[in-house]
């Protein structure tokens, strides 16, 4: 069966798991966390190499400010708590986004986090907080651009690759298999550049309901799509 080397994932919709309980969002938030570990723990039994998950949009600070301050703090614990587990699954965390926006306290834990788990490779996992995929685009533009200007790279040497490998995800596959929880069927300014050729799927089941089961039903309907890349079918190998 096809696997995905890397999946994606916005996990959406605990505020609506929330209010359907008569609970405070952020309940919905806490309760999101257990379908993380789960996912993670799913990858690495099933040696996928990379997953990125969406936990915070740079759209997202527009929120209420008790929500968001909330998110960060759930943040913190739950890198806390589970920083060891992931470190003896063999997991390298990365944080991808604009970090400078958090709290000085949230990056010194992040950058401890990431040091400590960076000899692992068992399973790359990406967290994207205060990320956008045009901020992403757009720092990789601003970044090629000294170059540039300081005369150590020319424009027309600029091409996709480069420019591919000057984004926040750049020592990775693209994303083969992108999943959305929560009904909405759209990329809401997550991966922009890297999704191009990935197979989207999206389920009705709201976050803190996704289980391994629910991932597993992804992995299957991944492993029956047919990619072509723009080639024919018959190029692609369709039906072989
Ligand atoms: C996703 O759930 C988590 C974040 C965006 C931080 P939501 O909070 O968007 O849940 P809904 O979409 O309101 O149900
Ligand atoms: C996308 O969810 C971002 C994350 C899950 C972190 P949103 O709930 O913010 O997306 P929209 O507003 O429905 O597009
Ligand atoms: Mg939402």
């Amino acid at each position: 069966m096809a696997l995905p080397r890397h999946v994606a994932i916005i996990m959406d919709g605990n505020g609506r798991w929330a209010r359907k309980r008569l609970l405070p969002r952020v309940a919905g938030h806490r309760a999101g966390v257990t379908p993380v570990r789960v996912c993670i723990e799913q990858c690495v039994r099933q040696d996928i190499a990379a997953l990125t998950l969406f936990a915070f949009s740079s759209e997202n600070w527009a929120r209420p400010p008790e929500e968001v301050g909330s998110l960060m703090g759930l943040f913190l614990d739950a890198l806390d708590r589970e920083i060891d587990e992931l470190q003896s699954n063999g997991v390298r965390l990365r944080f991808i986004g604009e970090r400078h926006n958090l709290s000085q306290v949230l990056q010194q834990r992040i950058s401890s986090a990431e040091s400590r788990t960076a000899g692992n490779s068992r399973l790359a996992l990406q967290i994207a907080v205060s990320y956008g995929g045009r901020w992403d685009l757009v720092e990789a533009a601003r970044l090629l651009a000294q170059r540039c200007a300081a005369g150590t790279l020319l424009p027309q040497d600029i091409d996709e690759s480069l420019l591919s490998s000057t984004l926040s995800v750049s020592d990775l596959p693209d994303p083969d298999l992108f999943i959305r929880t929560g009904g909405e069927q759209r990329i809401s300014n997550f991966l922009l550049w890297n999704l191009a050729y990935t197979e989207l799927y999206f389920t009705d089941q709201l976050w803190p309901d996704f289980d391994a089961a629910s991932f597993q039903i992804a992995l299957d309907w991944f492993a029956s799509r047919n990619r072509r890349f723009g080639l024919t079918g018959e190029q692609a190998g369709a039906g072989s």
